[in-house]
């Protein structure tokens, strides 16, 4: 495998992803039984999670995904989320969950629930992957949250480092010398 030589450990392995996304979807099957339910993935980390949970949801469903951009070195108060691709569905009254794959500084998700907030779904909540708790930098709880991961930076399963080792069927920590 091309990337066990830039990789100092796994966190999860395949199967173990797929036990925590089944679980995941699973009590999303359970909360979200008779609502009309929009599943809006952002691009790109969460494509591997957001296809896999949708398998393990129960239910009716549409499935849209979002561009934004990154806040880049933006501080903590002046970020601004910037959406590069909506969604082409309407949100107003459709119980709309967020999917992504971790979530690190909270900042992006936090503004992106602001924006999507004004849109008057029935509710908004996040599911995400990982949640490195020890990143953040404002508030953000997630609904739900698959692994808690350490604060070290993870790969793998749609994760990247400069747009690679998304493929990655499991969750590793990097090496600190391929990104230093
Ligand atoms: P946040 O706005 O800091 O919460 O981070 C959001 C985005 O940063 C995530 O959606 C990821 O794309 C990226 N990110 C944060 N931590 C990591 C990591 O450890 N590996 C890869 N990408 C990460
Ligand atoms: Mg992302």
């Amino acid at each position: 495998m091309y990337w066990k030589k830039d990789i100092c450990k796994v966190l999860m392995t395949a199967e173990e992803i797929n036990e925590m996304v089944k679980g995941l979807g699973e009590q999303i099957t359970k909360d979200y039984e008779g609502k009309d339910l929009l599943v809006v993935g952002i691009l790109k980390g969460s494509a591997m999670f957001m296809v896999d949970l949708v398998k393990y949801i129960d239910l009716p469903l549409t499935m849209d995904f979002m561009v934004v951009s990154s806040y880049g070195n933006m501080s903590a108060t002046s970020g601004e989320v910037k959406i590069l691709k909506d969604v082409t569905a309407k949100m107003e009254n459709k119980h709309v969950l967020i999917v992504e794959d971790i979530v690190d500084s909270g900042l992006t998700l936090s503004k992106l629930k602001e924006v999507l907030k004004l849109r008057n779904p029935a509710s908004l909540k996040v599911v995400a992957a990982f949640d490195k708790p020890e990143g953040r930098r404002v508030e953000m709880e997630c609904d739900y949250s698959g692994t808690v991961v350490p604060n070290e930076f993870v790969v793998g399963y749609g994760l990247d480092y400069a747009e690679k080792y998304r493929n990655v069927p499991e969750l590793c920590v990097l090496k600190p010398e391929i990104y230093e």
